[in-house]
């Protein structure tokens, strides 16, 4: 039988396994150094050259503890050694719940908070919609321009950048609003943003149509841009008066980014659904959905297990 399994290469030439890319792995995905890296440690990458970089990228947030680091590697190589996948909707494992348990009281606090994971945040995105979805029985969502959301088809639906995220991959799925967000840069305000949410609140989907606000406390994609603590507390206040969840989507902020272990911990507030990836895995593809214990309970038994659906 002809051996499928490629034989493991050497390389010693960036441009030669750049010429390969470009045959092998397709434009839309833009790499943006010219230099492919072979091995990395804490905030140094080599190149197959063995030039030495130092990585001010860190994977776009991902890996906030930086390359390989030593906790990191020993938690994976133990598990490994243990049970390296189960699928939770089989049978339990105590690393899904202990994280489930970590995240409830990281964001929680002393409420009730529950977890349940996934595997890129785009994924989480999509599920924090379903939740808010299935808890309040509507079907808006309001999102912001700038903002990124991932790139499944709902994730660009929520990202607010047209070019090239969305550009020829429509028709979008429908429900989804857009809002400015403040950006001093361009002269928008957090009290323009605020009168926006009040004109679409009267010409295009009423509040108690509107399942949830989704909202990056620092928008990473759309530039590095904060939103203030006054903008946030006006959509909280905004939000409860009508039922509306808010959900922040910490995929970039999360896990040290910002200087506290969550952006919106800079804001006086509490987000109802809060999205979680990127440094979640420190490298490793988990992501996750955190919220109120209510709310998460809102999709039924089976939603998210295949299991069930098989049995009937
Ligand atoms: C704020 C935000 N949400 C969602 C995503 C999508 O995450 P993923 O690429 O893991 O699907 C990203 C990725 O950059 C992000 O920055």
């Amino acid at each position: 039988m002809q051996n499928v399994m490629a034989e493991q290469q050497t390389y010693s030439d960036n441009s030669l396994l750049l010429d390969a890319r470009e045959q092998n792995v397709p434009r839309g995905v833009v790499t943006a150094h010219p230099l492919v890296i072979e091995r990395a440690r804490g905030s140094e990458v080599w190149d197959v050259e063995g030039n030495r970089y130092l990585d001010f990228v860190g994977g776009i947030g991902v890996l906030n503890v930086g390359h390989n680091h030593p906790a990191v590697v020993n938690a994976v190589t133990r598990q490994l050694g243990l049970v390296s996948h189960a699928c939770f909707q089989v049978v339990a494992y105590p690393g899904y719940i202990e994280l489930a348990q970590r995240l409830n009281q990281l964001i929680g606090g002393d409420e009730a908070y529950k977890s349940v994971f996934f595997t890129s945040g785009a994924e989480a995105v999509e599920n924090a919609v379903k939740i808010a979805r299935a808890h309040t029985q509507r079907s808006g969502i309001i999102a912001f321009d700038g903002a990124f959301h991932g790139r499944t088809l709902l994730g660009v639906t929520l990202t607010g950048m047209s070019a090239p995220y969305k550009q020829n991959f429509g028709p979008f799925p429908g429900e989804v609003y857009r809002l400015p967000f403040p950006n001093p840069l361009h002269g928008v305000t957090e009290v323009d943003c605020l009168k926006a949410l009040d004109q679409l609140f009267a010409v295009q989907i009423l509040p108690e149509r509107v399942a949830a606000i989704i909202i990056e406390p620092v928008q990473g994609d759309g530039g590095f841009l904060p939103a203030g603590p006054a903008f946030m507390q006006a959509l909280r206040r905004i939000t409860e008066q009508h039922g509306i969840l808010l959900i922040c989507d910490e995929v970039q902020t999360g896990f040290g980014r910002t200087g506290k272990m969550f952006a919106f911990q800079h804001l006086d507030i509490k987000p109802d659904l809060v999205t979680v990836a990127k440094s979640l895995g420190g490298g490793l593809p988990i992501s996750g959905v955190v919220g109120k214990a209510a709310i998460m309970d809102a999709p039924t038994p089976g939603a998210w297990a295949a299991l069930t659906a098989a049995m009937h």
